[in-house]
């Protein structure tokens, strides 16, 4: 029985048996999937900058899996209202699937033209923080409890808590049918495992970990993944099962008939970026996201947030829980505001098991490496095709960067970046690619080593995404990954396209165009 049956099972069969009556109204309520052909939000005058409840206290966001049964209940009443809120009045911005609408929206999902893509770059963090910030102030004023706080996901907590949290199986309102990922399912290894999440938390650089601005089309490392496949294992019925990667679906026209696959090709809410906050689970995913990006800031190794003002002043639109019309800017959202203005922090999750590493490389003083011109790997005017299986490329490494690589690899200072550019996918295509240097013989199954740099993602965005995604991706050199090149005459990049469970994919569109090795 693959996920998607057994789902089937658990959604039609016994259900009276496995629940209780309130249970099953709140079962028989939950608005369904919808195609969100025009999620735009209810037609609005100007906004106003949103006021912050500075008088509220200031409490913990905690881990689902630490939550004690009456803040699991409290978090049940507050989705049950929210879609409850749906149901008696469908326009009212406040409503569950107006709120999906919302993520729908801003990953240029309807077809106004005024809306933005958020996903890509370095606009990803802080505007899921803030349309977080609204949907917990939402959640909390419809149980009028201004204590309410969203809960997190920690998938990172490996392997026991690498499954969809058990209060999200259950039957209620924070169960979703159109998810693929079964109770029993545990997120594989290569995504949110110990040795993967160190690569991610141990990335120094700003861009390469939070996106870089609209013009560079560059995801950051936490956007790529674990956030994406994330998202794709959570939404996949029948991870590697053909055909995958899916198509899902997406109207040919604005106000076009929208074609929905998700049945045929098994590729359900958390896995189409137009119809991921269908999901309740989907907040939990990203409230993690989000206190991940706090765990970074505080590391040793990270470069900190921008402070570019085009970053810090740029203002997101949403309604508040009082159904206004409001803007937050990213400024409002950053640091000592979070808990100034947004009133939480986190709660470092309750477990036994051992906390994610951060890799805190000391930096050793050394001689400055010489500036050198980009060394490139390939470069084709033509697309070129990755393919399903390991796409390899290497060039012999100029005396001079192998002197830099040496300054590196003794634990010099950061700053060799890896460059894929002009990566190109249809509309309908996820992909996940890990990328290898120095390792000509790496596998979708190559465990996370010193020749591991990253992985690449594009979850699939639904609804109006009609053009091509292009995108670029950068990664960190590690010592590690330099003391590795220093022994071979090449340098050899090795992209290797892999699905969720970590196999080789069916089907991959996937192209580029240019790879390069450059120093930041
Ligand atoms: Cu807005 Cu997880 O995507």
């Amino acid at each position: 029985m693959n996920r998607r049956q057994f789902v089937n099972v658990i959604g039609q069969g016994s259900i009276g048996a496995m629940m209780g009556l309130s249970a099953m109204r709140a079962w028989a309520q939950a608005p369904g999937h919808q195609l969100p052909v025009d999620c735009s939000p209810p037609s609005h005058g100007t906004p106003t900058h949103i006021t912050f409840n500075s008088a509220a206290p200031i409490l913990p966001r905690k881990s689902v899996w630490d939550l004690d049964s009456i803040e699991i209940t409290r978090l049940q009443k507050a989705y049950q209202a929210m879609r409850d809120l749906s149901v008696s009045s469908p326009n009212d911005p406040r409503g569950w699937m107006q709120q999906a609408s919302v993520h729908c929206f801003n990953c240029s999902g309807g077809y106004d033209p005024s809306n933005v893509e958020i996903h890509g770059g370095w606009w990803f963090l802080p505007w899921h923080r803030c349309y977080l910030h609204v949907h917990e102030r939402i959640l909390g004023k419809l149980i009028n409890d201004p204590t309410f706080r969203l809960a997190y996901w920690d998938w990172d907590t490996y392997p026991t808590r690498a499954l969809v949290p058990p209060p999200f199986m259950a039957q209620g309102p924070l169960w979703d049918s159109w998810r693929g990922a079964g109770p029993a399912d545990v997120i594989p290894v290569g995504i949110t495992d110990p040795q993967s999440m160190s690569v991610v938390m141990g990335t120094h650089g700003t861009a390469a970990f939070m996106g870089g601005d609209p013009s560079q089309g560059l995801a950051g490392a936490m956007e790529s993944s674990p956030h994406g496949p994330v998202h794709i294992w959570t939404g996949e019925a029948n991870p590697g099962v053909s055909p995958e990667p899916s198509g899902c679906f997406w109207p040919t026209t604005p106000g076009g008939t929208p074609v929905d696959q998700s049945q045929t090709v098994g590729c359900l809410d958390m896995g189409v970026l137009a119809t991921a906050a269908q999901d309740p689970v989907f907040f939990a995913h990203h409230t993690n996201i989000d206190r991940l990006w706090d765990v970074w800031l505080q590391s040793p190794n990270s470069d900190g947030n921008y402070t570019d003002s085009n970053w810090l002043n740029h203002p997101f639109n949403f309604y508040d829980e009082n159904g206004n019309w409001i803007y937050i800017t990213v400024a409002d959202v950053l640091a000592q505001e979070e808990q100034d203005n947004l009133r939480y922090t986190y709660q470092q999750p309750q477990t036994s098991a051992p906390l994610m590493v951060t890799r805190a490389t000391a930096q050793v003083k050394t001689t400055k490496p010489k500036a050198l011109k980009p060394l490139l790997v390939a470069s084709t005017p033509q697309p070129t095709r990755i393919g399903t299986k390991p796409h390899v490329r290497s060039i012999a490494v100029p005396t001079a960067h192998r002197q830099n690589l040496k300054l590196l690899a003794g634990g010099g200072p950061r700053g060799y970046e890896l460059h894929i550019e002009g990566l190109t996918l249809p509309p309908n295509e996820s992909a996940i690619v890990n990328v290898f240097i120095g390792a000509p013989n790496a596998k979708s199954d190559t465990p996370v080593g010193p020749a591991f740099v990253g992985t690449f993602s594009v979850v699939v965005s639904g609804n109006g995404h009609n053009h091509p995604i292009v995108r670029n991706a950068v990664f960190e050199l590690r010592p590690e990954t330099a003391a590795l090149l220093v022994q071979q005459k090449n340098l050899t990049v090795t992209l290797v396209p892999k699905l969720v469970n970590g196999k080789e994919p069916p089907k991959s569109s996937l192209t580029y165009k240019k790879i390069y090795l450059s120093q930041r």
